[in-house]
């Protein structure tokens, strides 16, 4: 990463797209080739680190793409179908498929591909073929709905309905969160939620009461990042906060083939955001098959849980927690560290 080699024209244009939420009405913002790299080292890396963690959740939790063809649906520079098949490995996928609005992001994330995985078949594919297309493996979606209007929004939908798997993530908004609940509910009773829940049944999340919280979480960058003196140049130019990385996410695998409801097991919750820190004491969102809560938890309780979950590198945010009332006696990580 070298600032001074960026085109910021472009970059400032970009981003001021993505932030004023222009993006649906701006067209294809893609102009050149040149944009779609200067977002490729930066914004899209971003965003690459999102997916690690969504993929690092995923391997955790033991499960896998089904074999097959990916599909990258708004590709942009690629960035999410490549890191898919990187987490995996190439040998699982028997194609990537590519669809974007603009050309130029299909024939850059085609190039992307070649580059990293120089075997595996790629090509794109035209609005016209998706809109019958059964696909026999995994469609992946990475921060497009906002740019998309209902009538788009619905197909695309019908498109997950006809996939295999589905890997969603979003930007990590309440309204973001608010989407992609909708898309679970919607194919709910098709698929198993993989991940972010630790259940199936309905979200807690639409329960009465529960309309202020949303689903997120937050990826930890790469440590090495912040010893980087090109990123940090970047980040002060770009002003942004490189550790600020927010996401929702929403993972589906078709009934039948996969379990009831998959790993893992009963009692496992998931903490929706960040702890709130207090002196000697923190507060968290649990989000259950039971219930989405708050809970207390006190320092010299769990001291290290305490230290892990004031840590913001902490990467899965799921436990197993022994309460009373609102305030957790004992918990753990899941899964357990061996
Ligand atoms: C914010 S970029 C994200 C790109 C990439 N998925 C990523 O995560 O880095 C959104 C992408 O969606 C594409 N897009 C917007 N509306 C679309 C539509 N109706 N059909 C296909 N692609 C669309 C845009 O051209 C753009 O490449």
């Amino acid at each position: 990463m070298d600032p001074d080699t960026l085109d910021w024209a472009a970059l400032d244009r970009l981003r001021e797209t993505f932030l004023q939420g222009k993006s649906a009405s701006a067209g294809a913002y893609w102009h050149s080739r040149s944009d779609l790299a200067n977002y490729d080292a930066t914004f899209g890396e971003r965003i690459g680190w999102k997916w690690d963690a969504v993929l690092r959740e995923l391997r955790l939790r033991g499960w896998q793409p089904p074999p097959g063809p990916v599909l990258d649906f708004g590709c942009g520079s690629g960035v999410a179908g490549l890191r898919v098949i990187a987490a995996f490995g190439a040998e699982r996928f028997t194609k990537l498929f590519v669809h974007d609005r603009s050309a130029l992001a299909e024939e850059f994330a085609l190039f992307r591909a070649r580059e990293e995985f120089s075997t595996l078949a790629t090509a794109r594919l035209a609005r016209a073929e998706l809109a019958t297309l059964e696909l026999p493996g995994t469609l992946v979606v990475s921060h497009v709905l906002n740019e998309l209007p209902d009538n788009q929004r619905r197909q695309l939908l019908a498109l997950a309905r006809r996939a295999q798997a589905v890997i969603w993530v979003e930007p990590g908004t309440h309204a973001d969160s608010g989407e992609l609940i909708a898309v679970r509910e919607a194919l709910r009773e098709e698929f198993v939620v993989v991940a972010p829940c630790t259940h199936c049944e309905a979200c807690g999340l639409l329960a009465p009461g529960n309309e202020r919280h949303w689903c997120h979480n937050f990826a930890p960058p790469p440590p090495a990042i912040f010893a980087d003196s090109g990123w940090t140049r970047f980040a002060r130019r770009a002003g942004i906060d490189l550790r600020s990385l927010p996401y929702s996410f929403l993972v589906l695998e078709r009934k039948p083939g996969s379990p009831d409801c998959p790993p893992p097991p009963p009692g496992v919750s998931r903490m929706l955001g960040i702890p709130r820190l207090y002196k000697g004491y923190l507060k968290l969102y649990d989000c259950s098959s039971t219930s989405v809560r708050e809970l207390m938890l006190q320092k010299r309780d769990l001291p290290e849980l305490f230290a892990s979950l004031a840590d913001e590198s902490e990467a899965v945010p799921l436990f197993q927690w022994h309460t009373e009332k609102a305030r957790a006696h004992a918990g753990t990580h899941w899964p357990p560290a061996v």
